[in-house]
C-alpha cells in the first residue's frame, strides 16, 4: 500500500478551502466548473463531509461525499453517501494523499449503509471496495433509416414543450421513475434549479434544452448542428411505462432533419425490439457507471428483493478500509436475513464484486469464471438466480 508522505496532513475542509478545492477539481479534471453548480454540490453536503491533504499549508487534495438517495432492486431506498470531487494536485500524487483522504472520509460516513461513485478511470476504487453497479451503453440511432415494426403500439399523448415551464410534471414524473428504477437517484430542488437553468457552459456545443412531454415519461435533449449532418443527443429519457417508451420514441424518431440520435442507456434497453432492423440502433460505448461499497453488508443486502430462494455464508474481503466479515445470507420469497456468523463459508469473493452483484447488472457466474468469485457450481447458480433484478439498473445522475 502506497505509505502516506510523513508531509502530508487530512484535515476538515473549511469555506476558506473552497478557491484551492476548485482549483485542485479543475486541474485534476480539466474542467472549469460553474461557481453555481459547486454551490449546488454544496448545498448536497452534511456537515463535515469534505476533507484536503495539506502540504504544509498548502492544500494538495480533496475529497467529499454528498447526501444521496439510492433505489434498490423492489424499489427500496437507501441513504448512500456519494463520493465526488476526488482529487490530488499532479505535484503530489502517488505519494499516499487520496489513500489517506479516503480512510478519514469512510470514518465520516457514520450510519450510510452504502457509498457510491463515479469512476474517472477503472483501477483506481477496486482497493477501497467499490466494484461497478451499473453499465452505461451508448447508442446512436440511424434515424432517417429507422421504422417501427407493425405490432409496437402508437398512443401518441407526446407534446414538444419548453422545459422550464413544465418543471411540476418533470420532477413527478422523474420522481416515479428513480423510485421504479434501481440506480435511481432522489433530485434536490436546488439540483433541479441548476438543471433547468440550462446553462450555455453545460452545453457541450449543443442547442438548448429541447423537451418531450407524455404523462407517463420525458425525455430531454440537445441539437447539435453545423456538423456534416445535424444529430440530437439525449441527456435524459424517463419513461415509466413501455407505452410512454414507445410513444417518446416515435416523437425522436419523428426529427425529420436529425441524421442521428444518440443517448446512453443501459444494457438491454428496448429501442431495437421495436425497430424493423435492429442494426440501426449502433452501440458505440460501453463503461462503467455507478460504482457501490457496502458500508453495513446486513443492512444493505437486506433492503433489496431477490429473485429466488438462497441460503449461504458469505465471505467477504477488505483489503485497504477493513470492512467485509463473513455472514449468513437467507432469502425466502424475495427478502432476506443478513447476519454475521462464525460458520463456514460457501461463497469467498471481495466487497467491489459484492458490490457489482448488487443491482443485478453482473452475475457471480461471470466472476467465479474469472476467479474472483470461489463457491460451488450450485451455489453460482443459486447467486445467479436470486441477484437477478426485474428492472434494469441505471444510474439516475452523474454526481
Ligand atoms: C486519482 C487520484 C486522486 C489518485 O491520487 P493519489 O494521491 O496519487 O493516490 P494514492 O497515492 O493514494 O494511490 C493509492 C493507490 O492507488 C493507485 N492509483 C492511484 N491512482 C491511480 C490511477 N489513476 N490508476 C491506477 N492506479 C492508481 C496508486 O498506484 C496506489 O497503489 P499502491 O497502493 O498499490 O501503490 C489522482 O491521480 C488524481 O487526482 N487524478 C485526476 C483526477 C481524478 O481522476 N480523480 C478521480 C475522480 S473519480
Amino acid at each position: 500500500m502506497t505509505p502516506v508522505a510523513p508531509d502530508l496532513t487530512i484535515r476538515t475542509a473549511g469555506d476558506a478551502d473552497w478557491p484551492a478545492i476548485g482549483l485542485i477539481g479543475a486541474t485534476g479534471f480539466g474542467i472549469w466548473r460553474p461557481e453555481e453548480r459547486v454551490q449546488v454540490w454544496r448545498s448536497m453536503m452534511p456537515p463535515d463531509s469534505a476533507v484536503v491533504a495539506c502540504d504544509g499549508d498548502e492544500v494538495v487534495g480533496v475529497a467529499l461525499f454528498m447526501d444521496l438517495q439510492l433505489t434498490v432492486p423492489g424499489g427500496a431506498v437507501l441513504p448512500m453517501a456519494g463520493v465526488s470531487f476526488v482529487a490530488v494536485l499532479p505535484t503530489h500524487r502517488r505519494r499516499g494523499a487520496l489513500t489517506a483522504m479516503f480512510t478519514e472520509l469512510h470514518r465520516r460516513m457514520g450510519d450510510y449503509p452504502v457509498a457510491g461513485l463515479e469512476a474517472s478511470e477503472a483501477e483506481i476504487y477496486g482497493r477501497f471496495g467499490y466494484g461497478p453497479a451499473t453499465v452505461w451503453e451508448r447508442q446512436s440511432v440511424e434515424r432517417e433509416r429507422a421504422r417501427f415494426r407493425p405490432e409496437v403500439p402508437d398512443p401518441g399523448g407526446v407534446r414538444v414543450v419548453r422545459p422550464a415551464e413544465h418543471r411540476a410534471q418533470l420532477e413527478s414524473i422523474y420522481e416515479r421513475w428513480r423510485l421504479h428504477t434501481p440506480g435511481g437517484l432522489h433530485t434536490p430542488e436546488r439540483l433541479w434549479d441548476e438543471i433547468l437553468t440550462d446553462r450555455p457552459e453545460s452545453r457541450a456545443g449543443g442547442s438548448a434544452f429541447f423537451c418531450l412531454l407524455h404523462p407517463d415519461g420525458f425525455v430531454m435533449y440537445r441539437v447539435h448542428t453545423g456538423e456534416r449532418k445535424d444529430r440530437a443527443e439525449v441527456t435524459k429519457l424517463a419513461a415509466v411505462t413501455p407505452q410512454a417508451y414507445a410513444a417518446l420514441w416515435r416523437a425522436l424518431l419523428g426529427l425529420d432533419l436529425v441524421a442521428t440520435i444518440e443517448i446512453e442507456t443501459h444494457p438491454g434497453a428496448l429501442l431495437p425490439y421495436l425497430l424493423t432492423d435492429a442494426r440501426l440502433v449502433r452501440v458505440t460505448g460501453v463503461e462503467d457507471g455507478l460504482w457501490l461499497r457496502m458500508l453495513d453488508i446486513p443492512a444493505v443486502l437486506q433492503a433489496r428483493t431477490y429473485g429466488a430462494d438462497l441460503s449461504v455464508v458469505l465471505d467477504i474481503s477488505d483489503g485497504v478500509l477493513g470492512g467485509g466479515g463473513r455472514f449468513a445470507l437467507q432469502v425466502r420469497d424475495g427478502r432476506a436475513r443478513c447476519e454475521p456468523t462464525d460458520a463456514p463459508a460457501d461463497v469467498h469473493t471481495d466487497l467491489s464484486v459484492l458490490g457489482s452483484l448488487y443491482l443485478g447488472t453482473h452475475r457471480a457466474s461471470t466472476f467465479a469464471a474469472a476467479n474472483r468469485l470461489r463457491a460451488d457450481p450450485g451455489v453460482i447458480r443459486a447467486l445467479d438466480a436470486a441477484f437477478v433484478s426485474d428492472v434494469p439498473a441505471q444510474l439516475g445522475y452523474g454526481f
